[in-house]
């Protein structure tokens, strides 16, 4: 089916299972019956627990490191993605200052109009650290794939992985809004990508992925994408939020495997820029607001005309700017220590995972940890029980991941202590104990 055709999207997550066609979602004959009730109801089990549980949609009241409080309730903070640690860094933290007395809080241009110099010079740093031809800076990656992808599809194709992040499937529904077709491939399914390659010919054909993905915490083999997209004139968009600043190229003085430098999945695997544009951003591991894209100068300068944020939207703020820049200089002086140390804890939870024979999707040791239930219907009592004994994670409830993945997500960061590792451990270790977590004999 071709997605023009189709009713609007729904708002859940697309299934996560042998779909090559979107979900229809929403009846037009009844749209104008309680609508709201309609869309809520497409995600009920998250609005349930938006709505009643206290690890969802808290107000956090303070911050000391990762310990948080709730009310009179302090947590280990296991949910935030600041991988490195930097939000917490004294430089990082220093610098703002010098940049906020120069620039103003928010110069409020768009960056059509004109950009502070700082822009320029974490373009031409983020040039240097990906090895890529040029990179142009947007606010988000939400921002990037709703305006870029509609502008790389046209009227062509896009070939989506059935479990790309849920920002990933909205551009592409965006571009299906003016005219593209979408076409869905199994999840990090190479073999079936190719079959649709094959019978859907007409260009231009943009194939759209995760990197590292933001649930299970693995990486798909992006060599085998790349050449698809290569053998097959298409454009392999790739993103990889939760890759940058985490896994990086391979060397032979590197601290741990997740590599140096943190310059993402395509140094990580050493796959070439041909016929990719890779986009992530500085919100996780450089705890800044800003995102980019890794791509062809000709790209860049045509993007500037035509991805709406370019033109219209408000700008990073400056403190922002400042924290990038910050972090782009501690990651050169002692991110490989950092990335050390974040692969020691994770590898400390895992090796614990796997001694109290827990169950997790992560076969790459990075420090995304997913902790499916046997009966996704004890969400709730679980997530509480984790509250309870102190520890914050994220929430996997449907439809963030499919039906026989809901369960927890532990993110460690550099910022998190030794005890606070330890705390997490003795609580999974009461988590074993009490409730059913998904065997691992079960496919994923
Ligand atoms: C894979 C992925 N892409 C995009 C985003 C959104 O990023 P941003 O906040 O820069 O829009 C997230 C955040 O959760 C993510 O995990």
């Amino acid at each position: 089916m071709a997605l023009r055709d189709a009713p609007p999207a729904d708002v859940s997550l697309p299934p996560a299972d042998e779909l090559t066609e979107l979900p229809s979602g929403w009846d037009r004959r009844r749209a104008s019956d309680g609508w709201l009730d309609r869309w809520v109801a497409a995600v009920s089990d998250l609005t349930r627990l938006t709505n009643t549980h206290p690890m969802m949609d808290a107000v956090i009241d303070e911050q000391v490191g990762r310990r948080i409080r709730i009310g009179d309730h302090w947590l280990s903070d296991f949910a935030s993605c600041n991988y490195l640690g930097l939000d917490f860094d004294p430089d990082v933290i220093a610098a703002v200052p010098e940049y906020i007395a120069k620039w103003g809080t928010h110069p409020s241009w768009s960056r059509l109009l004109g950009s502070p110099k700082p822009y320029i010079d974490i373009e031409e740093q983020m040039t240097e650290l990906l090895g890529c031809e040029d990179v142009l800076l947007l606010a988000t990656i939400t921002h990037i794939h709703t305006s870029v992808i509609p502008v790389l599809a046209g009227e062509g194709t896009i070939f989506l992985d059935s479990r790309a992040h849920k920002t990933i499937y909205d551009g592409a529904m965006l571009a299906a809004g003016r005219g593209a077709n979408v076409v869905r491939f199994r999840h990090d399914d190479h073999e079936h990508l190719e079959q649709l390659l094959r019978e859907h010919t007409g260009s231009p054909r943009i194939i759209a992925m995760d990197g590292v993905n933001s649930m299970t915490g693995n990486a798909p083999d992006v060599a085998k994408f790349q050449h698809l997209a290569a053998e097959y004139d298409a454009l392999l968009y790739i993103d990889d939020a939760h890759g940058f600043g985490v896994i990086g190229e391979r060397s032979d003085d590197e601290t741990s495997d997740y590599g140096s430098r943190g310059n993402s999945i395509m140094r990580h695997l050493d796959v070439s820029y041909d016929n990719v544009v890779l986009v992530a951003g500085f919100s996780k591991a450089y705890s800044s607001l800003l995102a980019f894209l890794a791509l062809p100068t000709r790209l860049k300068e045509a993007l500037k005309v035509l991805a709406p944020p370019y033109l219209f939207s408000g700008p990073s703020p400056v403190a922002s700017l400042a924290t990038t820049l910050a972090g782009l200089e501690v990651n050169r002086t002692r991110g490989d220590l950092y990335r050390r140390d974040l692969w020691e804890k994770t590898h400390r939870v895992l090796g614990a995972l796997d001694e109290l024979d827990i169950w997790t999707p992560n076969v790459s040791g990075y420090p995304i940890i997913e902790i499916p239930l046997a009966d996704h219907d004890e969400i709730d009592d679980v997530g509480r029980f984790l509250f309870e004994h102190g520890i914050y994670v994220t929430m996997a409830a449907y439809p963030l991941v499919p039906k026989h993945e809901v369960g927890f997500r532990v993110q460690v960061t550099a910022a998190n202590t030794d005890d606070e590792i330890t705390h997490l451990i003795d609580v999974l270790t009461s988590v074993r104990e009490r409730f059913r977590l998904r065997a691992r004999d079960l496919t994923v």
